[in-house]
């Protein structure tokens, strides 16, 4: 069973002013496809403590995947995608463009989403919008493959040869 970190970029959410939703609309899809959450936080959009707490569930927690939520747009305080840049080692471009591809057929604003994904050693950081919308939209497409992905990533597959 995988584990799993999620970490909700939100001021308001951070505060209690607003009911962080996406986070735990992650947290319940990734416990029906088996997944374990380990931890779940909401944190302000500051990039020092989203990246602080990215290296925590990555090398403290050693959790198999982190998903974060908000943070990606154009705001001056959307900062998700540079405190995941900051951590990671290696990016997984496809992951976020795979998200952006199949978004875009639902709503053009999905071209306003900066998500990356990446891997820092063996945890992946896959980086959502805010809106449950977004979040609900992009999860069933991508998840199939994550897992792939992490079976290689974690030496549980070492080919990508379908049966
Ligand atoms: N992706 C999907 N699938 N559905 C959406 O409704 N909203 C977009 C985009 N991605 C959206 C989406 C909008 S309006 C914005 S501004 C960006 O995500 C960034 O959102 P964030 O700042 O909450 O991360």
């Amino acid at each position: 069973m995988y584990t799993v970190g999620i970490i909700t970029a939100s001021d308001k959410g951070a505060v209690g002013e607003r009911e962080d939703i996406s986070g735990k609309l992650i947290k319940k899809v990734v416990e029906e496809f088996g997944y374990e959450v380990k931890r779940y936080i909401v944190l302000p959009d500051e990039q020092e403590q989203i990246a602080e707490e990215l290296k925590y569930q990555a090398d403290k927690l050693k959790l198999n995947l982190i998903f974060t939520t908000g943070g990606t747009g154009f705001s001056r305080r959307d900062v998700t995608p540079e405190a995941t840049l900051s951590v990671i080692d290696r990016q997984a471009m496809g992951i976020a463009e795979a998200i952006r591809f199949y978004s875009l057929k639902i709503t053009p604003r999905a071209m306003l989403s900066r998500a990356v994904s990446g891997i820092r050693k063996g945890t992946l950081i896959i980086n959502l919008p805010g809106s449950p919308k977004a979040v609900e939209e992009a999860f069933v497409f991508i998840l199939d493959s994550v897992e792939h992905g992490l079976e290689i990533l974690t030496g549980d597959a070492s080919e990508c040869a379908r049966k």
